[in-house]
């Protein structure tokens, strides 16, 4: 089973991306600065980067990431595996708003409907369903590349990186994010990219260089609310990449 087409992932992901700090962290000790992720992974580089023509977000999941990317990009396609979190994110697109399905314990979960911010033109974006690590040859080529927390969650992350390297226009940029959760689920351990002795970061490097060069790396900490008592503090790495 894909964990990516349930109905609670999906509601789990809807409220990573579009819930207020109160939907998703309801006390005021928590760790709001690990909210707004989808957000962060792009607005935390762009404006260094500057204005781009096409962006491309892989795994997009249901779509804030793409809707940001609208902020800097004229065109901006997203593309996921997941046939549910594209059809989600198509209706967010029309519709510029979301309804939530919150949940607080057990069977017990809150309904609310939150809005697109209306300054994002969401007729910049396409989505479509889609293997990132064969992205169709119709879609062209792109100077921005987003994959926030995709590496570790395909079979061959070699081919995703190849995959993008192919996809680069030059001078493009690539932000790639990911707290290399690696896991047999998704990634037969031999395609691992870390080492017993050899970090993920360096192995990434090795693999883009010498076409990418390495432009800057940061920490970024997320948040996932399973539930209103329990969620996923997580660090992504995420690093930013230039076509030499
Ligand atoms: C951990 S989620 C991250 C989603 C989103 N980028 C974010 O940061 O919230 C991983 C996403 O990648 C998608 N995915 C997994 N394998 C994929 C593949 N080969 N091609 C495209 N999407 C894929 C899943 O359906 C899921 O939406």
């Amino acid at each position: 089973m894909n964990i990516y087409e349930t109905d609670l992932l999906l509601n789990q992901y809807l409220l990573f991306h579009y819930g207020t700090a109160e939907d998703q962290v309801p006390y005021s000790f928590g760790p709001r600065d690990a909210l707004f992720y989808p957000s962060r992974c792009v607005t935390d580089f762009l404006p260094d980067i500057g204005r781009k023509t096409r962006a491309l977000d892989l795994g997009c999941a249901v779509g804030r990431s793409t809707f940001e990317l609208t902020h800097w990009a004229d065109e901006v396609i997203g593309i996921d595996l997941s046939g549910q979190f594209i059809a989600a994110a198509q209706a967010i697109q029309e519709a510029g708003k979301v309804q939530i399905r919150i949940l607080e314990e057990g069977r017990r979960s809150t309904v609310v409907t939150r809005r697109l911010d209306p300054e994002i033109d969401r007729s910049k974006c396409r989505f479509f369903v889609g293997d990132a690590l064969r992205v169709s040859p119709e879609l062209g080529s792109f100077d921005l590349i987003l994959a926030a927390n995709l590496i570790d969650r395909v079979s061959r992350p070699v081919d995703l990186l190849g995959e993008i390297k192919r996809l680069l226009r030059s001078n493009g940029h690539v932000i790639l994010a990911s707290p290399y959760t690696w896991l047999e689920e998704f990634t037969p351990s031999e395609n691992w990219l870390a080492g017993a002795s050899v970090t993920t970061l360096s192995r990434i490097q090795e693999i883009l260089e010498p076409d990418l060069v390495l432009v800057t790396a940061k920490d970024l900490p997320f948040l996932i609310r399973e539930h209103a008592r329990k969620f996923q503090w997580s660090v992504a790495q995420a690093s930013l990449w230039k076509r030499s």
